[in-house]
């Protein structure tokens, strides 16, 4: 069949010359058609109008052997423009990428007829309206990034038809309002799954954990309430789920060290758990990031913490934990890679031993602020000298402050505030190459305003 297509300009978009097409394939016409719309400042799309080359080998198209589009990849490319249902057409696409531009609009019903679709990534653009649930219609689906754009409504419900290959769905960062669908625990095969940033609110669905085989969840930074099902605290196959930011409740189960031994990075932060930190996190030897501040944990940190060789990132703060006979504190020294401590805003009580000097050099961030520490800074904070900031403000912290941590090359921001430290006299300065400090002979000083925040200074 031959063709002949007149393709009008757009005053708005227009990049296309009023133009006749001859073409025995509608492929070529459905790509002039979507470029129509578009406005394309970086000339990204200027070889689709050669007609010497095939359209085959246009920038970002590729065919299969019988000259049908199955690829639309221009990533980043500053296009803009609505997201043309016309790519509808090009059915035998299996792979659109189009992230990184600045499409509009709502995404066509017709999408839903893109049979063989496997990959879609429209990732940061500028889409609104509700996803259609029939774009989860083609069996042969392996992964969907529609993260950061204006989506709103529901999440679909995705899984009442089979999609017996999805990998990956990332719907991060929309307006996507509902609870999370039941059905999305039917899809065994999905590895990857992040709805964070969204406004979704309800309980986390059951299902989920069941049969799951996922290896990244992030439900982060939506209205999510109640307990979390203990199913999700099964999912063997875990190495990254972040709950943080939303209103969940209940204990973190005791044996989570166990039930998730794949995993790598756990959040459960901002949100209002209760009681003790599970021993069991020891057992989870593969953890590198750690994260419960903001909750309503109490009891001691778990003294073999330090078990956990891989982990460089702990952050318990604001909390309502307890420091025992501080031997957490030691059992740390063994985490060779902690680069990041933050016990900020818990009960940790007593002298702080002179272990801490035994942490790991690499350590560069250790605050231990507003917390009940009474006795003196340990000299040997000085061997961390890799810190960048020590918060130890608001504590019951006396004596005088270390000169060694006038060693401390790489301070930036030390907190002491509201203890009863002594310190030199005016003002405590930080002169690099020395450990001299004025400090011993300082006087006492309470402080309790916000004076006696420092920023260090450093001097040439
Ligand atoms: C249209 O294209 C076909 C194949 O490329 C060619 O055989 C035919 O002569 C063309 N017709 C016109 C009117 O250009
Ligand atoms: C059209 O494609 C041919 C063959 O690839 C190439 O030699 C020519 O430079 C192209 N013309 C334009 C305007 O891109
Ligand atoms: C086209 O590719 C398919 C498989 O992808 C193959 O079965 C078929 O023989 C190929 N046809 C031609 C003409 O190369
Ligand atoms: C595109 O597809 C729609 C629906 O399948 C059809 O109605 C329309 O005629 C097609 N347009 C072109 C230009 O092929
Ligand atoms: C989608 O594209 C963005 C930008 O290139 C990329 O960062 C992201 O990983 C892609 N998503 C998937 C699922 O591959
Ligand atoms: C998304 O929600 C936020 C917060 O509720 C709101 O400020 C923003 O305008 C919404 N965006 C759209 C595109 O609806
Ligand atoms: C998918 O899940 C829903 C709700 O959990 C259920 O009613 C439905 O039967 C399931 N569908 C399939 C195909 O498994
Ligand atoms: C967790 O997994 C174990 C072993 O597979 C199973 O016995 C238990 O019922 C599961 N618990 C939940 C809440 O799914
Ligand atoms: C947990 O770790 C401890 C200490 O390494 C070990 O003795 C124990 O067997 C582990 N428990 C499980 C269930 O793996
Ligand atoms: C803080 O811990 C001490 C014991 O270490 C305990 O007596 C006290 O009640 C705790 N304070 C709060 C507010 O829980
Ligand atoms: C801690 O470091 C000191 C030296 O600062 C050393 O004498 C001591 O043996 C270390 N203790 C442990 C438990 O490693
Ligand atoms: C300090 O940190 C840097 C990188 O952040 C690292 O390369 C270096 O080994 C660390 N120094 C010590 C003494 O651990």
């Amino acid at each position: 069949m031959l063709l002949f297509v007149t393709i009008l300009s757009s005053s708005e978009f227009g990049s296309v010359s009023s133009t006749t097409l001859n073409t025995t394939n509608g492929d070529q016409q459905i790509l002039f058609l979507i470029k129509s719309e578009l406005s394309d400042p970086l000339r990204a799309l200027a070889s689709w109008s050669n007609e010497s080359t095939t359209f085959c080998q246009w920038q970002g198209v590729r065919c299969n052997n019988q000259t049908r589009v199955t690829t639309l990849d221009l990533d980043s490319l500053q296009l803009t423009g609505p997201l043309s249902p016309y790519i509808a057409n090009l059915t035998f696409l299996q792979t659109i990428n189009l992230p990184g531009n600045h499409f509009f609009g709502r995404i066509s019903l017709d999408f839903g007829q893109l049979s063989r679709l496997q990959y879609l990534n429209l990732s940061s653009n500028s889409l609104e309206g509700e996803i259609p649930a029939m774009l989860f219609s083609s069996p042969s689906l392996i992964s969907i990034d529609l993260s950061k754009n204006n989506f709103k409504g529901d999440i679909p419900s995705l899984g009442n038809n089979p999609l017996p290959q999805l990998l990956h769905v990332s719907l991060k960062r929309n307006n996507l309002t509902g609870t999370i669908p039941k059905s999305i625990g039917n899809i065994s095969s999905l590895t990857y799954l992040d709805l964070s940033e969204n406004l979704v609110k309800g309980r986390i669905p059951v299902n989920l954990g069941i049969h799951s085989n996922l290896q990244h969840l992030d439900l982060s930074l939506n209205y999510l309430l109640g307990d979390v099902p203990n199913s999700l605290y099964n999912i063997t196959s875990l190495s990254y789920l972040d709950l943080s930011y939303n209103e969940l409740n209940g204990q973190i189960p005791s044996t989570i060290g166990y039930t998730l031994p794949n995993i790598q990075t756990l959040n459960l932060g901002v949100n209002t758990f209760t009681g003790p930190v599970p021993t069991s996190l020891s057992n989870a030897s593969s953890l590198v990031k750690l994260v419960l501040t903001a909750n309503s944990l109490d009891g001691e940190v778990p003294h073999n913490i330090g078990l956990l060789h891989n982990l460089s990132y702990l952050d318990l703060s604001w909390n309502n934990l307890e420091s025992g006979d501080w031997s957490f504190l030691s059992s740390l020294s063994n985490c060779k890679k902690l680069r990041f401590l933050n016990l900020n805003g818990n009960n940790l009580t007593g002298s702080l031993p002179s272990t801490v000097g035994n942490l790991t050099t690499e350590l560069e961030i250790l605050l231990m602020g507003k917390n009940n520490i009474s006795g003196s800074i340990p000299y040997e904070i000085g061997n961390l000298v890799n810190l960048t900031a020590l918060y130890f403000d608001r504590n019951l912290l006396t004596g005088i402050v270390p000169p060694t941590i006038g060693s401390l090359r790489n301070l930036q921001t030390l907190q002491l505030s509201t203890n009863m430290l002594y310190r030199s006299n005016p003002i405590f300065c930080w002169k690099p190459d020395t450990t001299e400090s004025a400090l011993v002979n300082g006087k006492p000083v309470n402080w309790y305003d916000t004076h006696n925040y420092w920023k260090l200074q450093k001097f040439a």
